[in-house]
């Protein structure tokens, strides 16, 4: 009897996928570095734990596909944009950079829910202690509704005017999802561990992850 019902619920989900717009992520078909041949044609799909970071595509970084595709200032406000269709149930997104060619990635900003939204930009502020040089934006985001899963689309940026610092204060990249024993709860946008001290709580009645998460 509920088998309609269930069908209609499904339906959307199924297209409730979403990627990164701008910056234009590495391997993407429509990122103008990207070889044609070796395209990622499924980028909006979920990451596995083996393609943490950044779908794989990281190791692009130092060749002609993964030049940067966009100068930001340390200190400046910058955004991100998505595509896709419908966000059935949305969900919480972190923007986090990686300064050591993807072994860390340090959250600029969380959005705990209201993420992902079509036709938004996300702003958020290029700390002034990044350092200057090639870096990954890493755009992550975890659904509300549907199965379980983590998505990561990473870009490759030039910080300009950077200190000397780094971000290494920063957290780090919240991961869930990825069946290493941490979970967000389905249902309900997640409320991260370790947002940093720039979230946009949109979501008030967020829901902290459950299990092992570091
Ligand atoms: C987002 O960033 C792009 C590129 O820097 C800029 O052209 C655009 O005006 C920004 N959008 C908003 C709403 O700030």
């Amino acid at each position: 009897m509920h088998t309609l019902s269930t069908l209609l619920l499904l339906l959307p989900l199924a297209s409730a996928h979403m990627d990164l717009k701008y910056p234009a992520p590495l391997n993407h078909p429509n990122n103008p570095n990207t070889n044609p041949g070796t395209a990622d044609f499924s980028y909006n799909s979920p990451i596995s734990a083996a393609q943490f970071p950044c779908k794989g595509h990281h190791k692009l970084l130092g060749t002609p596909a993964g030049k940067s595709v966009a100068t930001w200032a340390a200190g400046s406000t910058q955004n991100f944009t998505l595509s896709g269709t419908a966000v059935h149930g949305g969900g919480s997104c972190q923007a986090s950079i990686s300064e050591d060619g993807g072994k860390t990635f340090r959250v600029v900003r969380s959005y705990v829910g209201g993420c992902p939204a079509v036709g938004k930009a996300f702003e958020f502020v290029v700390p002034k202690e990044a350092k200057s040089g090639v870096a990954l934006f890493a755009w992550t985001w975890f659904n509300n509704l549907g199965n379980r899963e983590m998505y990561m689309n990473c870009a490759a940026v030039t910080i300009s005017d950077g200190g000397s610092k780094g971000l290494s204060d920063l957290p780090e990249i919240f991961q869930a999802n990825l069946g290493s024993g941490c979970e967000t709860v389905p249902g309900s946008d997640v409320l991260f561990p370790t947002p940093g001290n720039d979230a946009v709580i949109v979501n008030p009645a967020a829901t902290a992850p459950v299990g092992a998460c570091g």
